[in-house]
Formats: structure tokens, sequence, C-alpha cells
């Protein structure tokens, strides 16, 4: 099981992936849970501010998560919401709902669950190796200057980098903050800068890594 954490943008999702066909096993975006609830909690109008209300939805919303590395979809109450949890109504206010401590206990039993299922799996998120698997066979945590990670996402959804680079920033801030769970490294998680790394090199070196400790 490998544990792969780091701030938005930093390339989690592309690099885990890969690593998860690449081994033969299933991915679990946990980043992609807390938004399909933050997608049902602005659809049912609750108060973003009111945590018992956000918390009512999150146990009721019923959520199909994917597994699939090449194609992980996701349904929040029978609806597709692949497109919808990208949107920027969701990644504006995804830290909120993340930052609720029940909403969290909720989903990482969830995510153990699924683990506890799977033995070649690929977990990424901001608490991974901290919170959910402390017993990760590995555990990475991906990082990359402000720059490059907001060139990076500002590619992949053609937005303009200067204001990707200012919402990455106040999301890291949320989440490193908040009180339950906050985005850390792990003192036993191996850092890599991927700073001018292509994707090949970064999932040639986790491979590596993965290989000399199983
Ligand atoms: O990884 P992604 O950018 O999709 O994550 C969206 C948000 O979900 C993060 O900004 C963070 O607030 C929350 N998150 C979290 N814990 C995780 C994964 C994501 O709090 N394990």
């Amino acid at each position: 099981m490998v544990a792969v954490d780091g701030p938005s943008g930093s390339g989690k999702s592309t690099v885990s992936r890969r690593l998860a066909t690449l081994i033969d096993g299933i991915y679990l975006d946990t980043g992609a849970m807390y938004r399909a609830i933050t997608w049902a909690v602005l659809q049912s109008g609750a108060d973003l501010a009111d945590p018992e209300a956000i918390l009512k939805v999150a146990q009721e919303v019923d959520l199909s998560i994917g597994t699939d590395p090449k194609a992980p979809h996701f349904e929040a109450n029978g609806t597709d919401v692949d497109a919808a949890i990208r949107g920027p109504e969701v990644t504006g206010a995804v830290s909120a709902v993340a930052a609720v401590p029940q909403v969290r206990a909720m989903l990482v039993q969830i995510q153990q669950d699924i683990i506890a299922g799977a033995p070649r799996i690929v977990v990424e998120g901001r608490d991974i190796a901290s919170v959910v698997a402390p017993d990760a066979d590995l555990k990475v945590y991906l990082t990359a200057s402000a720059a490059a990670r907001a060139a990076r996402r500002s590619a992949e959804d053609a937005t303009d980098v200067k204001a990707t680079e200012a919402d990455l920033a106040r999301r890291d801030k949320l989440d490193s903050s908040r009180k339950t769970d906050p985005l850390k490294q792990a003192s036993d998680a191996t850092e890599l800068d991927t700073t001018g790394m292509g994707i090949d090199d970064v999932v040639t070196r986790l491979l590596e890594m993965l290989n000399s400790k199983v």
C-alpha cells in the first residue's frame, strides 16, 4: 500500500494513477471523496458555516467511489459528478467541508475499509500517511514550487496561472491550518520535490522506492 500526500497541484493524482496502473493495483483519490461530499452540500443549499448541516448531508449522501486508476468515476446520489467536483464552486468550498472533524472521521473510516480490502492500492490525499494508513509500505510527500504547481494546474484546466497560484495558496493555507488532521508531512514520509521533474521521472523514482521497501 502506497500513501501519497502533498499540497494542491503537487502532481499527486497523475503520479498516483500511473503508479497504481503499473503495479496492477487500484487507486483511491481521497480529495475526490471530499469534493463529492462538497458537491452534495452545495446541492442541498446547506450553510457552509454550519458544521452540523454539512455533517447531515455527508451522512445522507449516497457516494459511489471509483477506484480504477484508468477511469476513477464518482457518483453522488446517483449523479455523475466527475466534472462538477473539479469546478470552481466545489474547489472554493471543499476546504470548509474537509475541516469538519466528523466528516473527516466518516471518510477516514471508509478509506480504511477500502484499503483493508485491497493490499495493492495507491491512496492520495493530505493525511494518508499521518492518519489514514500509518502502516503504509511506502509514504511519499510530494512537493513542488508554488509556481510549478500553479503552472501544472492551469495547464490541466486552462485557467489563468496567477489566479490558480492564488487559489492553491489559499487552499494550502486552509488545509495546513485546520485543527483536525491538517496537511503535513508525516515524520517517516519521504519528501520528493518534483519541481522540474517530468511525470515519468517521478513515477520511476516511486517505483524504485517501493521496490526497495517490499
Ligand atoms: O486533492 P484535491 O485538491 O482534490 O483535494 C481537495 C480538498 O480536499 C483539499 O483542498 C482538502 O481540503 C481536502 N482533502 C483533505 N484530506 C484529504 C484529501 C483532500 O482534507 N485526504
